[in-house]
């Protein structure tokens, strides 16, 4: 049994956080309110004052690179990095290699996380087979096999015919389509925003255009065909604007960003570090006002990581070739909180929603709250304590994050996934933790 004591929780159900303690029996919540008399002996206790109880955080998009580049990451190594980051539950992409287009590859992905992982992994299935863009997947069978949503991320399904096609099939399944919108032709070997920054620094650009052009095309697709599209990444102001502007109209869309997009601009590309360099690409300030806003007034749904790890030699090169991608289920949750609750654009309640409850409904998955009964997928946060972000400490491979060195707010401490405790202080535990009292040091 853990009993966690005196923390401020945010239970994911009532608005407001509130002190209270929270009794964890085996993989359940079993007890939780105000003041709980919960003095069992042999029960290890978290003493949570000044520190904050969340619903375990929920990444919708991560990319764990297994099988086929267990040298960027793998299931061992990204779920560690998951639980140092507070996740206790993450989706992850289908681009690996061979893609997970089959029900095999899915229940390998389940039996690898189950073996070597240290969080709850839901995979996510490609639309076409081998991500080509050209026919669909047998559907029913990877939802039969455990898949939670289909997305060829990395790629956007360009035939608007074969979306059609998918999109008919999932509505069956209630699977969401996550698609990365982007115009491949618009995007012609860019490497970074089209702009100012780009002219500057001899850099080839990519228009916003592209990102538009794929989120409009996907509305119009989700007004005719009623589908549930989830929309990836959205990194642009007219991007904010289109999905403002269907959710009115009141089409079927949901969308996510991520940290970098309000954490960052193509400013950074200055230096030509090539941990700046993601798709869809950092934007200018005038976009990350409007991600913030989006966020606020609640046209982006959802925060995801798109953890994209690469290998150093991928990085450590000329701009124009390295790869595209930021390492950072490390970083999330600090970066939320940093850039967007403490700059009041959104409460801390909203920062946890969008990185727990609503990843959770829209895949279809368990989490997101605290209730008696639920699932102990806990993350508790010291929102008071300052770091300096340092992408060697992290537990994932890959240390491409232009974050390295800068001061953040917002540490993980504990991440208790279905009742154990996997991250503590630091360093992670496997297997179950009852009687451990080297943990509980502060
Ligand atoms: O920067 C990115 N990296 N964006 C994507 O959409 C894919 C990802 C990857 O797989 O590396």
């Amino acid at each position: 049994m853990i009993c966690i004591k005196g923390g401020n929780i945010i239970d994911g159900i009532s608005n407001e956080p509130y002190r209270g303690d929270i009794l964890i029996e085996k993989n359940k919540v079993m007890k939780i309110g105000r003041s709980l008399d919960i003095n069992f002996p042999n029960s290890v206790v978290i003493d949570a004052a000044g520190l904050y109880v969340l619903p375990g955080l929920i990444d919708m998009h991560c990319h764990l690179r297994e099988p086929g580049h267990e040298y960027k990451e793998d299931i061992a190594s990204g779920t560690r990095s998951a639980a140092a980051g507070g996740f206790t539950s993450i989706a992850c992409m289908a681009n690996t290699n061979p893609p997970i287009d089959n029900g095999g590859m899915v229940n390998f992905i389940k039996t690898r996380a189950k073996e070597n992982g240290v969080v709850k992994v839901y995979p996510i299935a490609t639309v076409t087979k081998g991500m080509k863009g050209k026919t669909i997947t047998e559907i029913g069978e990877l939802y039969k096999a455990g898949a939670v949503a289909l997305s060829d991320d990395g790629r956007p399904v360009e035939d608007s015919n074969v979306l059609k096609l998918a999109i008919q099939y999932s509505k069956m399944f209630n699977m969401p389509i996550i698609n990365h919108c982007e115009d491949l032709n618009l995007v012609n070997d860019g490497v970074m925003n089209e702009g100012y920054m780009s002219t500057i620094l001899g850099l080839k650009g990519i228009n916003r255009a592209a990102e538009e052009i794929g989120i409009a095309r996907d509305i119009i697709m989700a007004k005719h065909y009623g589908a549930s599209i989830h929309i990836a990444h959205v990194s642009t102001m007219g991007g904010v604007e289109l999905i403002r502007q269907a959710k009115r109209e009141g089409i079927p869309i949901t969308c996510e960003t991520a940290p970098h997009y309000f954490s960052a601009t193509d400013e950074w590309v200055d230096g030509y570090d090539a941990n700046t360099k993601v798709n869809p690409p950092l934007r200018t300030a005038d976009d990350v006002e409007a991600i913030k806003e989006g966020l606020r007034d609640g046209t982006i749904d959802a925060i995801a990581t798109d953890h994209a790890p690469h290998h150093r030699d991928e990085k450590n090169i000329e701009y124009n070739i390295a790869a595209f991608g930021i390492s950072g289920l490390e970083t999330a949750f600090s970066l939320g909180y940093t850039n967007l609750v403490e700059k009041g654009i959104l409460s801390l309640s909203g920062l946890v929603q969008k990185m727990s409850s609503t990843p959770a409904n829209i895949l279809g998955i368990e989490g997101g709250k605290l209730g008696e009964g639920s699932a102990a997928d806990i993350t508790i946060v010291d929102l008071n304590s300052e770091y300096i972000i340092d992408t060697r400490k992290f537990y994932s491979k890959g240390k491409n994050n232009p974050f390295h060195g800068k001061k953040v707010k917002g540490k993980i401490l504990y991440t208790i996934v279905d009742g154990s405790i996997v991250y503590a202080h630091s360093k992670i535990y496997e297997g179950s933790i009852d009687g451990r009292v080297d943990l509980l040091d502060r």
